[in-house]
């Protein structure tokens, strides 16, 4: 049976218009099956976080196609499961009614958004930690926190660097952590997710499927397919088959030097 992919761009293009035309995204194509999950890498500027802001419906192309799951969500927010790139955690809301900030914006009642809150605030290792403030937690927690708010939410996962802040050993560690509860509790039961990353073995450990784009006005260069076994541990990047992986990425990260 020919399902539509979940995530879908065609021929997407954007330019920002102000003072100066910024032309961010040019004639960009991908897709991401259901259930699998893709990450877009590029180097900083090169209109990555622009791309997820098209897909969330914020911000309104000057050209092409965005869908979700078929439907077209260009100007329309509230059909994806959106990860901002900056820390939008609330300071006055304890961890629990931060996550439920995503379900309360789709239309959820608190209780309700509450109740589906906790069970995964205890999967995500913060079921202590429902009554805190963000300012208690630490960077990882805070991490952990968005992504339970954003797991929470309907639609496909759109995460753009959802990981940027962190030091490098926090950051591996996060990684195989957003594998494991990716993954959980069946095959079948998996989010789409497109993650946004500057970091190659983020995209590589994470990924079944890598688009590396160019800089700026961003296209997509390559589709990379990663057919590393799941689960993948943090020693994964040392293997032969990470390597030669990793070598195409950077490749067509060079080429697409401007
Ligand atoms: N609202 C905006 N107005 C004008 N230019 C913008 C705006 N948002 C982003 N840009 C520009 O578009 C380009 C791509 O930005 P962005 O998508 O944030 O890149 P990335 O996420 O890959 O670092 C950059 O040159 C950036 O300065
Ligand atoms: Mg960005």
């Amino acid at each position: 049976m020919a399902t539509s992919p979940a995530i879908e761009v065609r021929a997407l293009s954007h330019a920002f218009t102000g003072e100066r035309t910024v032309e961010a995204l040019r004639d960009v194509n991908l897709e991401v099956a259901a259930g699998s999950f893709a990450s877009l890498i590029g180097r900083s500027g090169c209109g990555k976080s622009t791309l997820l802001r098209v897909l969330a419906g914020l911000i309104e192309p000057t050209d092409g196609a965005a869908r979700l799951n078929g439907e077209d969500v260009r100007g329309r927010p509230g059909h994806a499961a959106y990860m901002p790139q900056e820390d939008t955690l609330l300071p006055w809301r304890r961890a629990l009614g931060n996550a439920v900030l995503g379900l309360e914006l789709q239309g959820v009642p608190r209780s309700e958004a509450e109740g589906l809150a906790r069970p995964l605030l205890e999967r995500f290792g913060l079921g202590e930690f429902m009554r805190a403030w963000p300012a208690e937690l630490s960077g990882g927690m805070r991490q952990r926190l968005a992504l339970a708010r954003t797991f929470l939410a309907r639609g496909p996962l759109l995460l753009d660097e959802p990981f940027g802040a962190l030091d490098a050993l926090t950051r591996q560690e996060m990684q195989i952590w957003l594998q494991e509860v990716w993954t959980a509790p069946t095959a079948d039961e998996r989010r789409t997710a497109l993650l946004v990353t500057h970091d190659i073995d983020e995209a590589l450990v994470l990924s079944d499927v890598v688009y590396v784009m160019s800089d700026r006005p961003g296209t997509i260069l390559e589709r990379i397919e990663v057919p590393l076994a799941r689960p993948r541990a943090l020693t994964v990047v040392t293997s032969p088959a990470f390597a030669g992986l990793k070598a195409r990425v950077l490749e067509a990260l060079v080429r697409g030097r401007s």
